[in-house]
């Protein structure tokens, strides 16, 4: 450790001979400090997307309290920040339009203030890759405490996981085999705790994969957000960044390539969301690092897929801590990652790994008796899809992964809407239901809308899954043999534009491949013809979004921040 005063970015604004210092000094003691906090202590930021727009992060006031005692005692002088906050529940159309926005707001924000380390509150699902995109562009030493998982909730004496066994059960009530009562006492018994979802959706998985990046203290992603130790490690977390700052250790020290195929192995092992993909290359994007749809299908043949966790598994997250958490599956997997990557606790991930136990083997398999050979993840090419896309095997049905089938086509969301409920409607257990225009531009936003309902004509026939494809993203609690993130998108013109009911498609997830079962000359003819919608906004922030959002194989990041990051001045 060293006191050289001149390291610390914050003394710029406070240690400065000059008015601007003297203001400075004075605005922070107008909130009640003493002049000590000006006395060569790191400043660190801790960045809340606290909201009760958020339900999942509800709770981080509380956690920031704790951040801020472990700051203190470690020398540091905590100053706490709001930012935009991206609750799943009630953005419309999509929080996934304003993640780059969160993302801008968390990267000015720290880079305009006296801040010389940061600690990033996040929890529901996009909270947490905007946090890192603008910390890994800010480029200061950051720290990640996610609020954690609730706990497990409990309906009719069984488990209920968020997300997933909602779908479930919703789909038994259009079928007429739960009533309105019942529905009721779901609703009460779905969301028992402070927390993000219970199941290995896309906020648990976004947050392992912040710890398997090596941005958390080890073991920290997957404390149930109610448990004390959620509380006493982010204390630890708060005295961790203030020697973080010492030490220099920014984002880009542990954001290397080397910590994205760690991460995507771990994702991999998980069973995790397909939205980690479009995060993933998001993240690595601010920090140069060109990351494809190859690198997740090559490392997914690798990795075994270990965690029994919802929706690919039978468990829930509070099983899956106490089972060992995130730690555990990185051991256990170990032998093929690259245990010399530095994390944010100044050591390897192998030696934070070291002493790490499995405390369950029926929640966390071993490496050489997992629940499927391959990863979660795979991602698909063909002609229906040039630029790629991806499927979540291990949520999928076994008997759908190789299917030739006609397909039925909704041209947009509104219509899908409109029609799945007909029980006339014309479709069977072998057709492939194709949905358009549900892409980063075509929607707009990318919704999570490519878990496309069971049509209640064949629900009411016991299929429970067909195939289902879109350019949409899908939520990570979701389930079933679902192709996503196709692009180009349709609204851009990609050949989904141009599928047509009766149409066939071949799926083959072994080959992973897609599709469309035309002559390669009546499909230039189609695409040929293809005209575009007009744009859905032409001002404001939404016309930013269409104006420079990148498709799904290139992460939704806009093309003018996905680069070398420009350091923070010094
Ligand atoms: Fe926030 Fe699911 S709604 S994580």
């Amino acid at each position: 450790m060293t006191s050289d005063r001149k390291k610390l970015r914050s003394q710029q604004w406070f240690a400065q001979p000059n008015y601007e210092s003297l203001m400075n000094r004075a605005a922070t003691r107008a909130e009640g400090f003493t002049p000590e906090v000006f006395e060569n202590r790191p400043v660190i930021g801790i960045c809340n997307s606290w909201s009760e727009l958020t339900h999942c992060n509800v709770h981080l006031r509380t956690v920031a309290e704790a951040v801020k005692r472990g700051v203190w005692a470690a020398g540091g002088f905590p100053l706490e920040f709001p930012t935009i906050s991206l609750g799943e529940f009630y953005m419309k159309p999509t929080t996934m339009l304003f993640r780059n926005l969160m993302a801008m707001d968390v990267e000015e924000s720290i880079r305009a203030n006296p801040l010389d380390g940061v600690v990033l509150l996040c929890g529901c699902d996009k909270t947490t890759p905007a946090q890192l995109m603008g910390a890994a562009s800010a480029d200061i030493p950051a720290i990640m405490v996610p609020g954690g998982p609730m706990l497990n909730g409990r309906w009719s004496g069984g488990p209920i996981g968020t997300g997933t066994d909602t779908r479930r059960l919703y789909e038994q009530f259009r079928a007429g085999r739960i009533t309105d009562e019942q529905l009721c006492e779901i609703e009460g018994c779905l969301l028992r705790s402070s927390g993000h979802c219970n199941v290995m959706g896309t906020a648990s998985t976004m947050t392992s994969l912040a710890e398997a990046l090596g941005m958390t203290l080890p073991g920290c992603a997957n404390i149930p957000g109610p448990d004390s130790r959620r509380l006493a490690m982010a204390e630890a977390s708060g005295r961790r960044v203030v020697d973080a700052v010492w030490e220099d250790l920014r984002p880009s020290r542990i954001l290397t390539r080397r910590a994205f195929d760690n991460a995507i192995a771990a994702d991999m092992a998980l069973g995790g969301s397909t939205n980690a993909v479009v995060h993933l290359i998001a993240i690595a994007g601010r920090l140069g690092i060109e990351l494809t749809l190859q690198d997740f299908d090559r490392i997914s043949r690798r990795v075994p897929f270990l965690v029994n966790v919802k929706p690919s598994g039978q468990y829930l997250m509070e099983d899956f801590y106490y089972a060992g958490g995130l730690p555990a599956v990185m051991k256990e997997i170990l032998p093929i990652l690259d245990g010399e990557a530095l994390t944010i606790s100044g050591r390897t991930l192998a030696e934070d790994l070291a002493g790490v136990a499995c405390h369950n083997r029926d929640v966390i398999r071993a490496a050489d008796n997992p629940l499927y050979p391959e990863g979660g993840t795979v991602a698909l090419t063909g002609n229906l899809a040039p630029d790629g896309a991806v499927l979540k095997q291990t949520a999928a049905s076994p008997h759908l992964l190789q299917h030739r089938g006609k397909a039925y086509v909704f041209e947009n969301y509104r219509q899908m809407c409109a029609e799945i409920d007909d029980d006339a409607l014309p479709v069977d257990a072998s057709t492939v239901l194709v949905m358009k225009n549900c892409g980063p531009l075509g929607a707009p936003g990318f919704p999570e809308w490519g878990h496309i309902p069971m049509p209640r004509v064949l629900l009411k026939q016991n299929v429970n899954d067909m195939v289902r494809i879109s350019d949409a993203r899908m939520s990570g609690t979701s389930f079933g043999t679902v192709a996503l993130h196709l692009a180009p998108e349709s609204a851009v013109g990609g050949p989904l534009a141009v599928v047509r009911t009766g149409d066939e498609i071949s799926l083959d997830v072994p080959a992973r491949r897609l599709e469309l079962c035309l002559p390669a000359a009546e499909l230039e003819r189609r695409l040929a013809a293809f005209e575009p919608a007009p744009p859905h906004y032409n001002r404001g922030y939404g016309k930013l979004f269409l104006d420079h959002v990148t498709q799904a194989n290139l992460g939704c990041d806009f093309d003018f921040l996905r680069a070398v990051p420009a350091a923070v001045s010094d």
